[in-house]
């Protein structure tokens, strides 16, 4: 049977190699789509809690993937000699930064590699991570190739970018449209017939490049305006204008605007990463991606801000920061989830600790600090209650989680650095400052 009649009929197996925020809801997509699906991770520990119908990712919920496991049709393994047991392989790895703001190719060349080693003919492949364009083409197909089999005649390649959000609650992997580009024509049909099942909108768009540089243009977008608007709070504080207020305001407007919002740094595994990979990737065809840097620099410097705006108040409070003693609230990159992937908050705490002040945390979704690239800071959450927000000469909000108490905060917070606007509302404001 062809490929093409097994992803019709459903009877393709496929599998999905890294079971991360991206590769376990896509999994589950196409296992409640029907198929088989078998999951490959290197993280035993993912694999083991799969197997017992355990999910590891908190905002999904408890139970996200224990009618998988009871299905008989899903099954995880490490074991990626098993590869070629999959028609369709769906690559979801990490594309991290190297230390020089460079992308990070490793995971997505081992496990094509992996791939390569299975590979037969009838089967797909498509890659998920986001990267630079022309990585499918350039830096994938010549390695599947070299096992003698032919893109397009004998297996297929295609890149559908990822637009997950975890922790959002309006939609989710099924709903978000998908975007899908072919190596060739027959590859990106393929593909959107497949993904078709799993996902209500799906978009097949001419080559793998268009589809690779329609996401970084996605996330160069955000990227950008929150620079916009980061760099816009920097001005208007300055004025004692509210750029929250601001971005109210101009919300109002029914076309031409979006909103952005400013905070103290970028923080997740996109925003502040995919933008990067488009500026290493420009240099080799001779051009700068100057918009791109200069977000990147001023995003870049939005914890500084944050430490400067702090010292500020403090000092009006007659404090030092090098003798104060410090509480951030929130440590994930944003608002009720539990990742803390490039999250600002480290930097923070990191910057007021430098200065010598005395620095607590509490995050309702990360009891302690795991080390996160340079930071190893080794604190616990501590728990909140009036007496203990009361001892502290500064509560920072670096995140908005809806579960705090913000009455609470307001009440007995001796001084509060709102880089999110949480404390809006709350009607004493001489002791809150906006940063
Ligand atoms: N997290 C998001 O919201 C999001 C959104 C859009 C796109 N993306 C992109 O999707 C990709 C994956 O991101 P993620 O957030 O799911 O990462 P993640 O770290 O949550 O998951 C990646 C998984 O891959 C596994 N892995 C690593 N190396 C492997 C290998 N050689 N073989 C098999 N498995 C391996 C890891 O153990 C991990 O479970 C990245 O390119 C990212 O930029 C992420």
């Amino acid at each position: 049977m062809s490929l093409r009649q097994k992803v019709a009929d459903k009877s393709a197996v496929v599998g999905v190699v890294g079971l991360g925020y991206v590769g376990l809801p896509l999994a589950r997509a196409f296992h409640q789509a029907g198929f088989k699906v078998m999951g490959f991770d290197v993280d035993e520990s993912k694999i083991v809690a799969l197997k017992e119908g355990r999910n590891y990712l908190k905002h999904l919920g408890k139970d996200f993937v224990a009618d998988m496991a009871k299905s008989g049709r899903f099954e995880a393994t490490a074991n990626m000699g098993r590869l070629g047991e999959a028609d369709a392989v769906i690559l979801a790895v990490p594309t991290p930064l190297g230390p020089h703001l460079e992308p990070d190719m490793s995971y997505v060349m081992r496990t094509t590699q992996d791939v390569a080693k299975t590979l037969r003919p009838g089967q797909i492949v498509v890659l998920e991570s986001t990267t630079y364009p022309r990585t499918t083409r350039d830096d994938m197909l010549p390695v599947l190739e070299k096992s003698g089999l032919k893109c397009g005649k004998d297996f297929f390649l295609a890149f559908s970018p990822e637009r997950e959000d975890p922790g959002r609650k309006d939609f989710d992997t099924q709903t978000i449209p998908k975007l899908v580009g072919g190596i060739d024509q027959e590859s990106g049909q393929i593909a959107y017939e497949m993904y078709k099942h799993a996902i209500k909108s799906v978009v097949l768009v001419s080559s793998a490049e268009v589809a690779e540089s329609a996401k970084l243009l996605e996330n160069i977008f955000r990227a950008i305006n929150i620079a916009l608007v980061n760099e816009m709070k920097v001005v208007l504080t300055a004025m004692d204008i509210d750029i929250w207020e601001v971005v109210e305001a101009a919300k109002t407007k029914p076309f031409g605007f979006m909103a952005f919002y400013p905070g103290p740094g970028l923080g997740g595994h996109c925003i502040p990463i995919d933008p990067f990979y488009l500026t290493w990737k420009a240099r080799e065809v001779g051009h700068a991606t100057k918009f791109i840097e200069l977000a990147g620099e001023i995003n870049r410097g939005m914890p500084e801000y944050v430490v400067h705006r702090l010292m500020l108040a403090l000092n009006k409070h007659g404090k030092a920061i090098g003798t104060s003693k410090v509480l951030v609230l929130g440590v994930a990159y944003k608002p009720d989830i539990d990742d803390l992937r490039e999250s600002p908050s480290f930097e923070l705490i990191e910057k007021f600790k430098d200065l010598g002040a005395e620095v607590d945390y509490n995050d309702p979704h990360i009891p302690e600090t795991p080390k996160v690239r340079r930071h190893d800071l080794k604190l616990r959450s501590k728990d909140l209650s009036p007496e203990m927000l009361a001892s502290y000469d500064a509560v920072v909000i670096a995140t908005n989680h809806s579960d705090y108490d913000y009455a609470l905060i307001g009440k007995h917070a001796k001084l509060i650095v709102d880089t999110r606007n949480a404390m809006k509302g709350f009607e004493r404001r001489d002791h809150i400052v906006m940063a």
